[in-house]
Formats: C-alpha cells, structure tokens, sequence
C-alpha cells in the first residue's frame, strides 16, 4: 500500500494521550469524591444495547438519528449506547426484587453519538449520569440538582459561573393546555419549545402557528419565560407540576442555594421519558451557549421492562468536553493535579543490574512510584529523561555510592542533592 493510513482519530473522537487522560481523571476524581460524600454508589454497563431499548422511549432524534448501530452477525439490531439512562433503568428493572429502594447510583460511561460537531459537542464523549430510583416525591429532584451544584462548586466553581434552569413536565403541559385549549398537541408544542434558542425567532413562530397557536397564545407563552416562578406557578396553581416547583424552589432558599437556580419556562428537554420535574445546568460564558447538563424525573421507564412495576427515577447527565470547556473559561483548572513523588533510578555500567531492579522494587514495595531508567545512556540523557517525564527525584547509584553503601538522591524541584545510606532509601521519601 502506497498511501499512508490517517493518524487523526475519527471525526468526533478523541486520543487521549497521558496528558489528556490526566485531565479527565482529575474531573472524575473530583466528581467521584464529591458522589460517593454525597452516599451515590458506583455502576456500570455495557456499551452496547438493543436498539429497541432507544426506540421505546428516548425520542426520535437520539434513537432515530444520532444512535450509531448495526445488525450483528446473529441478526440482532444492536446500539452502541447514546445515553445511559435506558441501560441502568433496564439494570434497575433486572433485580427490581432485590434492590433497596431509593437508590442512588452514578456512573461514567462513554456515549455515541452521531452529530453535527461542534463547540461543545463530539460523536464520541464521556458523561457522567447521576439517579436516583425509587422516590417519588420531589425530595429526589432536589437531591440531583444538589448534586450537580455541589460537582460545580467542588472545582471552584460559584454562582456567577453557571445557572440550574428548572421547570416541570407536568406544569409545563398544564400551562399549555391552559394557554391553546384542550386538544392541542402538547408534545409537539415542547419540540418547537425546546429548539427556541437555536432557531431564528422567525422559524420558532411559524412551527407554534403551525399547531394551530394565533399570535395572542404565543405572545402570552412568551410572557411566560420571564416569569419567576411565583408568577408562573400562579397561572396554574392547581397543576401537581406547580405544587413541585413551588416546594422545589422553596428547600433551594432555605438552603440558600437559589441563587445557583431559575426558574425557566422555556426548560423541556428533548427526550421523551421526562414526566416532571425538568433541569439543565448552563455555562454562563458567553462563549459556552449549551447545556451542560441535563436531566429531570422520568416515572415511567422501569415499567417498560417489568410489567406493573412502579419504580420512578430521575436524574442527570453531563459531558466530559462542555465541562472542560466551562473549567477552561472560568480558569478553574490547576496548573499541576498535585501529583506525588515520582522516582528515577538512573543506571550506571558499574553497578550490577539486579542491584537497581532491587532497589526499583523495594521503592515501590514501600509505595513510591518509582522507575528504573530503560536501556543504557549517559547519565546527562538519563537526567532530560528525568525532568522530561516529571519525576520530582532521581536517584544515582553509581560504582562509587555502591562501594560506599550510599544512594544520591537528586531532588529536580529545589535541585538540591543529599546522600541516603542504602538501606534506609524508603525512610529517605517520608
Ligand atoms: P442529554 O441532554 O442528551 O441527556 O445529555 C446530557 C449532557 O450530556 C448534555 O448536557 C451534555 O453535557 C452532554 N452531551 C450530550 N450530547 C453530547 C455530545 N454530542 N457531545 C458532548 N457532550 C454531549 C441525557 O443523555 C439523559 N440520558 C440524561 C439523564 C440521566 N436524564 C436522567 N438521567
């Protein structure tokens, strides 16, 4: 073959080289630790799926247009996961007699799916879900949103940097149906609602008229959007949506956290599962216009595998590249991930190999991360290797500390050099 194979990753995915990984590990170190203080467990599951399971309820657009999938060599229809919502609450259905209720679990899986790219959005991205099972009262969703404020503020993150935008299916559908008269399509109306801000005013008004809205309901939806949700809440109050909200809205002051949240009328989500309360989390960079998380009260999908099971969830999931890209804005990732002690045994030809493999292995035996220099160069090249990779120390050994029974031990940071006997090399990393 003349022509040379691409070494660029295919579109829409990433490499992620040590310095990349790095990177992602410090976020999910970070988020973990900040879950599991939270009492959220850790799950996972496969990458791969039924189609079917996309098709039942994660709305045309994700199962229909942007699921990656194929038909395997047995003739089943199978996915290659575009969320995670479907997959654990299949998990969840599978032990349903087993699990004890509520349930809060999160994950960090990576997702598929086929998109435009752009800012913010890739083909391949990792996402953290976070849900919560078996609470069916709002107590959950304020949970979740607690949830995705504290991951936020545990970078730095205050409430200048992003908003919580909140609304709730059930309201929502109330108010429409209050606003257009029974019978329209409330479904279709929270499509045309939910692509508001990525459409021209113009597209927004004609889809509305479409079904059937004059200019008089669609100027009193748009009055809506402004609203608080004091305000909102009273075109409805009897709406059970409205009630949510209202005691939602009520524990985030009383915590003092409202001021991370708004309401937000225009907040449907595209996926078709939600039947309450509904959030997304927004970078308030300019630079940053998308969600970067979403998420909200599904009652309904464990049932769809266990009939007659009442199990509701609700939960939230957040990519990988648009936090990068809020920690990025906000300046709010560290020069360095306060990386420990890292060793380099620099290797001499007068001194028996065995004798720095052994030395290499009792360093790591007392837990330092230490390394034996690979291959033979001169010490000038062993050292470049030394700061080149980040090792913060760089032990020498060579024939004349070996006869002396001493190791040097070179510390590149302050570069200063102080001599250890052998023997005690562990106790020389305390
Ligand atoms: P989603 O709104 O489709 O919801 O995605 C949630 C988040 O995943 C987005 O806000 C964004 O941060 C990230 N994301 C989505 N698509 C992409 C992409 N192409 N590239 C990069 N990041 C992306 C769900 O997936 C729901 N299953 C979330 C959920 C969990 N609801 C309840 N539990």
């Amino acid at each position: 073959m003349s022509e040379k194979l691409s070494t660029q990753p295919y579109k829409g995915t990433r490499d992620f080289y040590p310095a990349e990984m790095r990177l992602r590990n410090w976020f999910f170190g970070v988020i973990r630790r900040e879950l599991e203080n939270a009492a959220f467990e850790e799950y996972n599951g496969p990458m791969l799926e039924s189609l079917d399971l996309y098709a039942a309820k994660s709305g045309e657009e994700l199962a229909g247009k942007q699921t990656y999938n194929f038909v395997d060599r047995g003739g089943r229809s199978v996915a290659i996961r575009p969320e995670m919502t479907p997959t654990v609450a299949r998990m969840v259905a599978a032990k349903i007699g087993e699990m004890t209720f509520p349930l809060k679990w999160f994950s960090f899986p990576n997702m598929y799916r086929y998109e435009a790219t752009q800012r913010g959005r890739l083909r391949e991205f990792w996402q953290l879900n976070v849900d919560i099972f078996g609470c069916d009262g709002y107590e959950a969703d304020l949970e979740c949103i607690l949830a995705a404020i504290r991951i936020l503020r545990a970078f730095g993150a205050d409430e200048q940097m992003f908003t919580v935008r909140i609304n709730n299916r059930r309201f929502f559908n109330d108010v429409i149906a209050a606003v257009t008269g029974e019978g329209a399509d409330a479904k279709a109306i929270s499509k045309v609602i939910d692509r508001r801000a990525k459409v021209p005013r113009e597209v927004y008004e004609r889809d509305l008229t479409a079904l059937g809205l004059t200019p008089e309901k669609i100027a009193k939806i748009d009055s809506i959007y402004n609203m608080t949700v004091r305000e909102a809440t009273a075109l409805c109050p009897d709406s059970v949506g409205a009630g949510e909200l209202l005691a939602l809205f009520e524990q985030l002051e009383q915590l003092g956290v409202d001021s991370y949240c708004k309401f937000d009328f225009g907040i449907v989500r595209g996926l078709d599962y939600y039947t309450g309360t509904v959030f997304e989390v927004f970078d308030n960079a300019p630079e940053n216009n998308r969600a970067m998380f979403g998420g909200g009260r599904y009652d309904n999908l464990v049932g769809l595998f266990v009939k007659n099971a009442k199990v509701s969830g609700v939960g939230f999931g957040m990519g990988d590249v648009t936090l990068e890209n809020f920690l990025t804005s906000h300046n709010l990732i560290p020069a360095s991930f306060g990386g420990g002690k890292k060793v380099l045994v620099a290797r001499f030809d007068d001194v028996p190999y065995e004798v720095y493999l052994k030395l290499t292995e009792r360093l790591r035996d007392a837990g330092i991360c230490a390394s034996l220099y690979l291959g033979q160069k001169k010490f000038g090249k062993q050292l470049e290797y030394a700061v080149k990779t980040d090792c913060t120390h760089l032990l020498v050994l060579g024939g004349d500390e070996y006869a002396r029974g001493v190791v040097k031990i070179k510390d590149l940071a302050a570069r200063e050099e102080r001599e250890v006997p052998l023997k005690d090399i562990e106790k020389a990393f305390d």
